[in-house]
């Protein structure tokens, strides 16, 4: 089931003379875990910004096109009936943070207090997802005073604890380390489960290939590629438009070079040991 979908989108900021985003078709569906690459500056952030409405709201600047979320155009809807909807995960962790709270703790209960949501509720909430995304331990820390990871982790908490259907989640591992990273990953695979709809902006293709169902790739404002991960991952003529693709698929295509005929869509290690395992005839 659809649950957005993007038609013939073409938005330019105020001031600019070109259109950051040009004529993307995009359709969500209902979910699914769409992983959004791109080099810098090639609009990701920006698309995610049109997912949640903050363009043109916000941002001002000339939309065209339409942008329909569960049937209904999105301007139809306002800021704050949008919210409980989409979660929204700040590129920069420190915008996620309200400041209107003074520990960790309350500001991941801030979003449920504003929303009149019952003491005892809100206790079990924060306390599950500050378990969940491993952050128990900074509960009276000034959330200013957190570093970088820990800020994502916190802005990840207060997103989670609003239970919405759909997560636009923008570069959250930029600042963690390899096994918070994972960590992440274990999280929106866990929101996937739960069946939520994913739309995550992430550079780390190893993790996509083995997480995400649907890839996006934009260059230059444009959506040059869209569709299953297998499709996406192992086209080789990304390469060239500077996206990195999965090292199995590097690696399947110099085995082809070299006579040895593997399936060119491995995109995981896994699933290139079974390739292996195959030929080999074990
Ligand atoms: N508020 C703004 N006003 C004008 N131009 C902007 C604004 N925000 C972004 N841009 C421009 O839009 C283009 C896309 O920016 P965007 O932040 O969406 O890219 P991105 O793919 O998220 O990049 P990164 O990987 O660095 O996060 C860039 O050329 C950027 O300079
Ligand atoms: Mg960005």
């Amino acid at each position: 089931m659809t649950c957005i979908e993007l038609k013939n989108v073409t938005y330019t900021y105020p001031l600019s003379k070109t259109p950051c985003i040009s004529h993307a078709d995009l359709v969500i569906e209902k979910g699914k875990f769409y992983a959004v690459i791109g080099a810098n500056g090639s609009g990701k952030t920006t698309l995610c910004n049109i997912i949640r409405g903050f363009i043109p709201e916000f941002y001002q600047g000339e939309l065209e096109g339409s942008v329909i979320l569960d049937g209904k155009n999105l301007n139809e809807y306002t800021l704050g009936e949008l919210a409980p909807k989409i979660g929204y995960v700040f590129q920069n962790p420190f915008n996620q943070i309200t400041g209107a709270r003074d520990n960790v703790y309350e500001e991941i209960a801030y979003g449920l207090e504003n929303l009149g949501v019952p003491v005892d509720t809100i206790r079990k909430k924060v306390e599950e997802v500050m378990e969940i995304t491993n952050t128990v331990y900074l509960a009276k820390k000034n959330p200013f005073e957190l570093s970088g990871g820990q800020q994502q982790r916190v802005a990840l908490a207060s997103v989670l604890a609003l239970e919405p259907d759909i997560f636009v989640i923008d570069e959250p591992t930029s600042q963690l380390d390899p096994k918070e990273t994972e960590r992440v990953f274990d999280i929106i695979d866990r929101m996937k489960k739960m069946g939520k709809t994913i739309i995550l902006v992430e550079h780390k293709i190893e993790l996509i290939a083995e997480y995400a169902d649907d890839v996006i790739v934009l260059e230059n404002g444009c959506v040059i590629r869209s569709g299953e991960k297998h499709e996406v991952l192992s086209d080789l003529s990304l390469i060239e438009k500077g996206i990195d693709l999965p090292q199995t698929v590097l690696l399947a295509d110099e085995l082809q070079k070299k006579g040895i005929s593997v399936d060119e869509k491995i995109i995981t290690k896994e699933e290139m040991a079974q390739q292996l395992k195959n030929l080999i005839g074990r």
